[in-house]
């Protein structure tokens, strides 16, 4: 018996932590479909048998959304801009306006339940990081958003700020997880957080919560879905 049976829409699917939390759903059999900029990219990352997959857009775009909204039940979004392209969008423009256009027409179009993955310190308006189109708080003020619209009864959201990405195998860390934006340090692998945000959809203590998440020391686990019930 499968873990979730709704199909997931993966919003950022050929980002860093993206592409992971494509291959966990395939470890979990989840069915998903994918919302990226470049089919090309996808097509190199996942091989061609994604083609059927494949919506191509932009958060900017509300038109584009919709078409990728179509197939989902569940989307769980990786979408970040990036800061350091002076050609790029400004936070403001993805981060905030981004995952709210993405949240607003996900649930217009019958999606239950919205995961994003967002950051540690978003709740810091003096963070370092906010020298670059205060993107810590325009991912707060996007988290914000899709806690109000899925917050409605029948609806749920799970939001995950992770610490510093790193890129190593999943289900090799002990995973410390909180909530209320205390911790400050910490970094954590794109592979854990892509588990953490699969198990999210299928874990009932994950609804409706959000929670910061960094790796401990090094020790392989069988799973994840233990940290839930740590979190308080
Ligand atoms: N770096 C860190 O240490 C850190 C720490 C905590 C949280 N975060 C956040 O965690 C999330 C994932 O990080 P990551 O390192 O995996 O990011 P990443 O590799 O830069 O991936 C970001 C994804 O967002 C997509 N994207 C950007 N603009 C878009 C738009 N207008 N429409 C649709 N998709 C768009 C990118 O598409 P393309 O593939 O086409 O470029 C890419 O797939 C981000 O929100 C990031 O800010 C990062």
């Amino acid at each position: 018996m499968k873990s979730y049976n709704g199909m997931v829409l993966v919003a950022g699917a050929t980002g860093r932590t993206g592409a992971w939390v494509v291959k966990r759903l395939e470890c979990h059999d989840i069915d998903y479909h994918l919302f990226v900029r470049s089919g090309k990219k996808a097509l190199e990352l996942f091989g061609p048998e994604v083609i059927d997959k494949l919506t191509i857009g932009s958060v900017e775009h509300q038109e584009e959304i919709r078409a990728a909204i179509g197939h989902a039940d569940a989307v769980i979004c990786a979408v970040g801009g990036n800061v350091t392209d002076p050609e790029a969008p400004p936070p403001a423009a993805i981060d905030r306006d981004g995952i709210t256009r993405l949240a607003t027409i996900a649930k217009e179009g019958g999606v239950k339940h919205f995961i994003l993955i967002s950051s540690l310190s978003v709740t810091k308006p003096d963070h370092p990081l906010n020298k670059y189109g205060k993107v810590l708080t325009m991912k707060l003020e996007g988290e914000d958003e899709v806690r109000k619209l899925f917050s409605e009864p029948g609806y749920s959201y799970t939001i995950l700020r992770p610490g510093g990405l790193v890129d190593g195998q999943p289900l090799m860390h002990a995973l410390r997880i909180d909530t209320g934006d205390r911790m400050t340090t910490g970094v954590i692998d794109r592979s854990d957080v892509a588990e953490m945000a699969v198990l999210s959809l299928f874990a009932p203590e994950a609804h409706n919560l959000t929670f910061e998440l960094v790796r401990s020391e090094e020790a392989p686990q069988s799973s994840l879905i233990h940290c839930f019930a740590h979190i308080v």
